[in-house]
């Protein structure tokens, strides 16, 4: 399937989803965004893919929702549309576990998007912000939400109110993104992550994932329980067998990812 705004790629068992609009810096349009839940549709049906990269260019992994899209719409457009709920959350529904591989301008819904992905690996060059404040409104997909949790109050509230950006040293030192690589290893330093957790047992990974989404959503207690029930779920994997046999016997495993 070819898609008009971004690019897909499957390479074993990774999906290489690259967003594709440099003439707008990868603004994230209602079409792209329509591409990227069909790109995730396929790849969370397709057996052979067991991790999903999420990339853009090397100047923008995306610079914001499309501002020339929206910038005429009314409140009841926005409102009766729900706009921007729709589509965006593909990312976060997605059960299989996705990187987001992030160069240059990670802005607004760019920053947004790549924070409904697992975790973020950054270039260099990357530059983290929600600027939404500078055109007159605020974030609209989770920036307010989801930067406090990785960065906390105070520097969410810096980023959110003055609409700075934040560098790959910073929004690495913030918890924002889980590592820094050179720019010219990103997608290669991401794949290679991608192909390890590719890997291990898929059941596995995304009962991890699972449980680790759980502590967003819930009380400590409640998501210790929760871990736990998945723990000893995961005791009924065949995977969970094959892994622990083969640590007692000194070889590698051979997972069937089920
Ligand atoms: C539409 C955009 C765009 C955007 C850039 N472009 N960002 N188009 N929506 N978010 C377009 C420009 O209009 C221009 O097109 C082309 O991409 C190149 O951009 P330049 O500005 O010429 O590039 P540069 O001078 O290098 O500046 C890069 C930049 C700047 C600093 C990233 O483009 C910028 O500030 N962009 C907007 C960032 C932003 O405010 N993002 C938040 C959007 S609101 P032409 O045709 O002129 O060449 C948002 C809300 C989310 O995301 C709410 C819920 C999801």
């Amino acid at each position: 399937m070819t898609y008009e705004n971004i690019l897909v790629e499957k390479r074993g068992a990774v999906g290489i989803v690259t967003l594709n609009r440099p003439q707008a810096l990868n603004a994230l349009c209602a079409a792209l965004i329509q591409d990227l839940g069909a790109a995730l549709d396929d790849m969370e049906e397709d057996q052979a893919i067991r991790a999903i990269v999420l990339t853009g260019s090397e100047k923008a992994f995306a610079a914001g929702a499309d501002i020339k899209e929206m910038a005429s719409k009314t409140y009841m457009d926005v409102y009766l549309s729900d706009f921007i709920t729709k589509g965006w959350q593909r990312v976060t529904t997605c059960r299989k576990p996705i990187i987001a591989a992030v160069a240059g301008y990670a802005l607004g819904g760019g920053c947004e998007m790549a924070m409904m992905c697992d975790f973020i690996i950054a270039a260099d060059t990357a530059k983290f912000g929600q600027p939404e404040i500078t055109i007159g409104t605020i974030p609209g997909s989770g920036g307010t939400q989801r930067l406090t949790r990785f960065v906390g109050k105070s520097k969410a509230m810096d980023m959110c109110l003055t609409g700075r950006m934040m560098d790959a040293a910073e929004a690495e030192r913030a918890g924002l993104v889980s590592r820094i690589v050179p720019a010219a290893e990103l997608l290669a330093e991401a794949i290679k992550a991608a192909e390890k957790i590719a890997s291990f047992s898929l059941p596995a990974v995304m009962i991890a994932k699972e449980a680790v989404n759980r502590a967003y959503e819930t009380s400590l207690a409640e998501g210790i329980l929760f871990e736990r029930r998945v723990f000893h779920s995961t005791f009924a994997l065949e995977d969970q067998k094959e892994g622990m046999a083969a640590f007692v016997e000194k070889r590698k495993p051979v997972f069937k990812h089920k």
